[in-house]
């Protein structure tokens, strides 16, 4: 028997079987079409697109293991949060949806503050809104696209599009939820205080469930379209950071971990909601019932990387580029990276700073140019990490996951560069994982169980001193950059 986590990403849509004793055993991932970026800050993907990539990803994942539908138990769904996606009466999808790090709507997040006020919006949903949520979103569209807006019946979260076309039920969870800016964080519901002051319908809305619930089951349609069996239920899950901190194991007090995919995420449990009073970080409902996190988010993290290896280095492995950032030496040779290819949240809630290299002399190779966005990556990790310290979450050790982790000459340098203990999990599949521990997590009676079975470490590194002093007053350079090239980008 098998569990299915299905993972809607930027990148692609991945699929993952686990085992009873929650092993991940089989994957599959499906390309998306790149996100369209039509004016800078902009960025947009069709919602048909993640269901045509899902349904690759489950038929392949099943075809590649060998493994009948009827063996599915149960499917887990995780993904990219804050996207908006919206349907008309006959549930068609009016536009593309404007996902995560979309950044236009900064005119709509100062309407909204001075609609609700800001200070009645931290009450309502435990956060500031920012530019990437989901509800600023959603107004953009209201005053730009009017004639779209009036066919606005349904507004949904990417993953649960996806659990639309596999169910026909409207669901989300309560980690996803807390990414729109119309949820009340504290109390797990949709917030009436934020639809009511914004007019927006609350039938508009899905039903929101705890992240193991069951929300609805396959469809004979989509079992048609996946291989799964009709009637397979499929459980509420999880945003993808909530999710992969479960295949993480950050399910109590101290743990905490480090997400190192398109955005780079700092994640930490809560018993409580915990407040940055600066609203700098993430004050979210966790994929675990009852519990809550904080998470800090650099928005370029991998995308860093990425962008760097297809526009200078193209065709070249990740690993090989990693290899090359070797040969420059730490601080690489006086150079840094500034990662805000698009704007920045933690800290500096900046839609509108940029990207930058600083310190730039004909002496440079392009081996130094990949160390920088490295380091550079690792310094604006370290920014949240320092954040969540600050506001007394306890910090035992940090897992490292996502695409970031495999690479050994980059979890050397967070050690180095945050000064503490790093460790890697036997798997780094990251949210697919935790979306399929979330759908074998009914077996055991809970997340926390089922974690403690799943979720071993493999590898742990400790800081070098040496390194480890270095890299402290090279962060301490970093973090004076930005403030001397704001007004620039203002
Ligand atoms: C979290 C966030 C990203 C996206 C895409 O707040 O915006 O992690 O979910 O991965």
């Amino acid at each position: 028997m098998y569990w299915l986590g299905i993972d809607i990403g930027t990148g692609g849509s991945r699929a993952l079987l686990v085992d009873r004793d929650g092993r991940a055993r089989f994957s599959f991932t499906a390309p998306h079409e790149e996100m369209r970026m039509e004016k800078p800050l902009w960025a947009e993907q069709q919602p048909g697109d993640w269901w045509r990539a899902a349904q690759q990803a489950i038929a392949g994942v099943l075809a590649g293991a060998g493994v009948n539908g009827e063996r599915i138990q149960a499917v887990g769904l995780s993904g990219q949060m804050h996207g908006l996606v919206v349907l008309d009466a006959a549930h068609e999808v009016i536009r593309p949806s404007l996902i995560w790090c979309d950044q236009r709507s900064q005119a709509q997040v100062d309407a909204i503050n001075a609609t609700v006020g800001a200070g009645n919006v931290l009450e309502a949903i435990a956060n500031p809104v920012l530019t990437g949520f989901t509800l600023p979103k959603l107004l953009w569209v209201r005053d730009h696209e009017p004639a779209h807006y009036d066919r606005v019946r349904r507004v949904l979260l990417p993953k649960d599009y996806v659990r639309f076309r596999l169910t026909g039920e409207f669901a989300s969870d309560v980690s996803d939820a807390s990414g729109t800016a119309l949820f009340d964080v504290v109390n797990r519901r949709w917030s009436q205080a934020m639809c009511g002051k914004l007019g927006i319908p609350g039938q508009w809305l899905p039903k929101v469930y705890e992240s193991p619930e069951v929300t609805g089951r396959i469809s004979k349609l989509a079992a048609a379209a996946t291989g799964l069996k009709e009637g397979t239920p499929v459980v509420a899950g999880g945003g993808d950071q909530a999710a992969s901190a479960v295949g993480n194991g950050i399910v109590e007090p101290g743990a905490v971990s480090c997400t190192v995919g398109t955005s780079g995420v700092v994640f930490a449990h809560t018993e409580s909601p915990a407040y940055d009073p600066r609203g700098r970080v993430h004050t979210f409902c966790h994929a675990v019932p009852g519990k809550w996190h904080v998470m800090g988010v650099t928005q370029g993290a991998g995308l860093s990387l990425q962008w760097f290896r297809n526009r200078f280095a193209p065709g070249v492995e990740y690993d090989a580029l990693t290899s090359e950032a070797a040969e420059s030496p730490a601080g690489a040779d006086g150079l840094f990276w500034l990662p805000y290819l698009m704007g920045e949240r933690t800290p500096h809630l900046d839609a509108s700073c940029r990207a930058a290299f600083v310190g730039l002399t004909a002496r440079h190779r392009r081996a130094d140019l990949v160390r920088a966005v490295l380091e550079g990556v690792s310094y604006s990790l370290k920014d949240c990490l320092r954040i969540i310290e600050e506001m007394g979450v306890p910090v035992e050790s940090v897992r490292l996951s996502g695409g970031g982790a495999r690479s050994a000459f980059w979890r050397r340098m967070f050690a180095d560069v945050f000064n503490r203990g790093v460790a890697t999990l036997e798997s780094q599949e990251g949210s697919a994982h935790g979306a399929a521990l979330l759908a074998l997590a009914g077996e055991y009676g809970s997340v926390n169980e089922v974690c403690r079975v799943a979720v071993r470490e493999v590898t742990s590194l400790k800081p070098e001193p040496q390194a480890a002093a270095f890299y402290e007053k090279a962060y301490a350079t970093f973090t004076t950059i930005y403030p001397a090239v704001k007004p620039i980008h203002a």
